[in-house]
């Protein structure tokens, strides 16, 4: 068992070092404390048996397991619901020892408790209860766990405030669920990343508002971070005020996020919604998104994504990209977007990749989308530069298969309702419109979409209208089919 920890720790660490400057960083794993109790077979005292709810029976309805096991009918992923066979042991963090006064360091007590539920052959409960607020510092969640485990946030999960109270070299991240497989989040509580003094420091883009944000060390933590876990669900939680990205999901498959809220102001910087990665078979559906960066951001690697359901906005909309950065390869691939709303937003759909990447994005649909007072409803930019000073370069990514069906609504009208930027040396291809209707929130009709190298089809009339679309094929496509990924 402890040489087990000790490689988990070791594939952590070295997981973290590995992951590149940007996405992560080194830290120090705290050791895991075991409870002084043979917590295998003996689970704290007091701590009740806890049969789930099923749909036919209903247990008190203010206690912990007010919330059944989550479940989405008809959805294409399947989650981890446990039957109501199975009974749950529960772990109360304050059986742990942890206060919730929201001043008190909790941080050894879910970790405690997280271990021993992790150990424990049944499946378990961990409860954060409602009426308490945990102050929990940088912490990483080990699994794989014995079985598969609900942890239940009915209260408040609070970051520390000051940024100068973080370890130096541990700024990247607050919570970590590495290996969690069959882990469900839910419940009605919040989870408060109290960023505002991060989005505040002075190297941050926004505060470069004569063109000089300070250099130096500007990393900020994302507030739930997932590396490596399969079957994981989130259902139901309140996130707020991240430093950094809200979610970020690494090398997962088989997750289903539902009936989220994530909210933190539309001036603060870097704080997307959900970012998924490296990830494969993801559902996020029925949540809503406000936020200062992208609503979701779909990154290199991603593989049958579908969200739907989604109310985005303020913020920068639901993007796939940035892709290609540094002349890297990327392939994206079966994202699905369906049922959104997107208001007040920079962006709608967006597709951004930089100059000289390669690898592709494919068999993408945008499906009944309302845009309200949106700059760039529908976009894709194989420009995208942050310097402004980005040399165009002979290759890209191969962007093929966008489909864009009924999108609706209004436009801010500062730029073109549609903007297809592809790459000089590679087309994008195969792009269809249908029922297309965008019109300026407020001011002038802007008439001509923006198109440069993009061919595809209107299959209906469009407002704008899209006669910018090529036809057929660019005589290049047997060069461009090598950057294919699938
Ligand atoms: C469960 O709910 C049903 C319908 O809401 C109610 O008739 C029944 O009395 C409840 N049972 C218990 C044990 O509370
Ligand atoms: C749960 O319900 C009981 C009885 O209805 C009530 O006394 C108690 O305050 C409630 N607890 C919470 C946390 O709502
Ligand atoms: C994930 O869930 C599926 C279906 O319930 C199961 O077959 C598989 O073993 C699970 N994988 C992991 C890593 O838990
Ligand atoms: C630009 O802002 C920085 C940081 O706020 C400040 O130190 C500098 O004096 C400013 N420069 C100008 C030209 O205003
Ligand atoms: C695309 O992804 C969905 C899940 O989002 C999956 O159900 C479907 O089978 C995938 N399609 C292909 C062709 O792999
Ligand atoms: C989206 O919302 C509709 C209407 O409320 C519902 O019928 C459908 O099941 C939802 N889809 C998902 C994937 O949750
Ligand atoms: C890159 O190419 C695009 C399209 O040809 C052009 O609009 C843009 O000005 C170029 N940028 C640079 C930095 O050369
Ligand atoms: C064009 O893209 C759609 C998906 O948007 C895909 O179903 C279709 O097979 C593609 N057509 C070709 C010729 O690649």
């Amino acid at each position: 068992m402890t040489l087990t920890r000790l490689t988990a720790l070791v594939v952590i660490v070295s997981l973290l070092f590995l992951c590149g400057t940007i996405d992560t960083e080194a830290r120090h794993p705290h050791r895991h404390h075991r409870s002084p109790k043979n917590t295998i077979s003996a689970p704290p005292t007091g701590a009740p048996l806890y049969s789930p709810p099923t749909a036919a029976s209903n247990a008190s309805s203010n206690s912990t397991n007010s919330m059944p096991p989550s479940s989405s009918p008809g959805a294409p992923i399947p989650t981890p619901a446990p039957t109501s066979a199975n009974s749950y042991l529960l772990f109360d963090v304050l059986a742990y020892g942890a206060v919730g006064n929201g001043v008190s360091d909790d941080t050894e007590a879910f970790k405690t408790a997280w271990d021993s539920a992790c150990q424990e052959m049944n499946p378990s409960m961990i409860s954060v209860p409602k009426g308490y607020s945990f102050l929990i510092k940088s912490t990483i969640f080990v699994g794989p766990c014995q079985n598969i485990m609900i942890f239940q946030v009915d209260g408040t999960i609070v970051a520390p405030s000051e940024p100068d109270l973080w370890p130096v070299n541990s700024r990247r991240n607050w919570l970590i669920f590495y290996k969690a497989d069959g882990l469900t989040i839910r419940g009605g509580g919040l989870i408060d990343g109290r960023g505002e003094k991060w989005w505040e420091l002075p190297c941050k883009p926004h505060k470069a508002k004569n063109g000089s944000a300070s250099h130096g060390p500007c990393d900020s933590p994302v507030a739930l971070r997932f590396f490596s876990s399969s079957n994981v669900t989130v259902d139901g939680l309140k996130v707020q005020d991240s430093p950094q990205f809200h979610f970020r999901f690494d090398q997962c498959r088989y997750v289903t996020v539902s009936s989220l809220q994530i909210r933190s102001p539309a001036l603060s910087p870097n704080t997307d919604g959900i970012h998924v990665e490296g990830s494969e078979n993801v559902l996020i559906h029925n949540s809503v998104i406000s936020n200062g960066d992208d609503c979701v951001s779909i990154g290199a690697g991603s593989l049958n994504i579908h969200i739907e359901n989604v109310t985005c906005g303020p913020g920068h909309g639901i993007s796939i990209g940035s892709l290609g950065k540094q002349n890297s390869r990327a392939c994206v691939a079966n994202v699905t977007v369906r049922n959104a709303v997107i208001r007040h937003s920079d962006n709608g759909v967006r597709i951004k990749t930089w100059q000289g990447g390669s690898g592709s994005v494919s068999a993408v649909t945008f499906d009944n989308i309302h845009m309200d007072t949106v700059r760039n409803p529908i976009i894709i930019d194989q420009y995208y530069c942050l310097s402004k000073s980005c040399q165009n370069q002979t290759s890209n990514l191969f962007v093929s298969g966008v489909s864009y069906r009924n999108i609706k609504g209004t436009y801010d009208v500062r730029s073109p309702p549609v903007h297809f930027g592809c790459s000089d040396s590679v087309p994008c291809t195969n792009i269809t419109v249908s029922e297309v209707e965008l019109l300026p929130a407020t001011g002038q009709i802007i008439s001509d979409p923006f198109c440069w190298n993009v061919y595809g089809m209107a299959q209906t009339m469009t407002i704008p209208p899209l006669l910018c679309l090529q036809e057929g094929l660019p005589r290049s496509i047997m060069d461009i089919d090598s950057n294919k990924c699938y």
